[in-house]
């Protein structure tokens, strides 16, 4: 059974995502379920990330995001392109970091403790297939190595995980 390696708090940001990176790896190997790996990805991050309080999946279904696995508080089920954090990632098929959610026009608010957030778009063959969206509770809480770790990540679940059906396209 796979048991999470927490690395000290006093860890650098790229050595985290470096451990994550290898730990996500090994955690995905030999398994291509889409929602299974976005599930036990989720508890990864949630675990072994400081500082969340929501990590998690939506999905394109059809024109629009549809709520996957996360941990964290119940959350809207459905986000349309171009709407709140994660709709605008979608729409501009990149990253968006926001160090303060009050600030963004049109932010969702699905737990009121978010006081920032993190949304990696899903990307394969130039189309979004979804994102996985981090919030926390403390404002500023994500920049650049966040971005850039977190993109890493994704990149390995893309590259585990069969999403060639029942999944949308933006
Ligand atoms: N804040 C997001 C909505 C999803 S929840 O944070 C889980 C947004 O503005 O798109």
């Amino acid at each position: 059974m796979f048991t999470p390696t927490a690395l000290p708090e006093a860890a650098r940001k790229p050595d985290l995502y470096a451990s994550l990176a290898q730990q996500l790896t090994g955690l995905l190997q030999g398994e291509p379920d889409a929602i299974a790996n976005a599930a036990n990805m989720s508890a990864l991050l949630s675990d072994l990330l400081p500082d969340l309080n929501w990590a998690g999946f939506y999905f394109m279904r059809g024109s629009e995001l549809v709520l996957g696995p996360f941990q964290g508080k119940v959350a809207c089920v459905r986000i349309p392109v171009g709407r709140g954090v994660c709709g605008t990632a979608v729409e501009q098929r990149a990253s968006v970091v926001v160090p303060d959610v009050h600030a963004f026009p049109g932010h969702i608010a699905c737990d009121s403790a978010s006081r920032s957030e993190l949304v990696v778009p899903l990307i394969r063959d130039g189309k979004v297939l979804g994102v996985l969206d981090l919030d926390s509770p403390r404002p500023g809480r994500f920049d650049e190595d966040d971005r850039a770790g977190c993109e890493r990540l994704v990149r390995i679940y893309l590259e585990a995980s069969d999403l060639s059906e029942g999944f949308g396209r933006f």
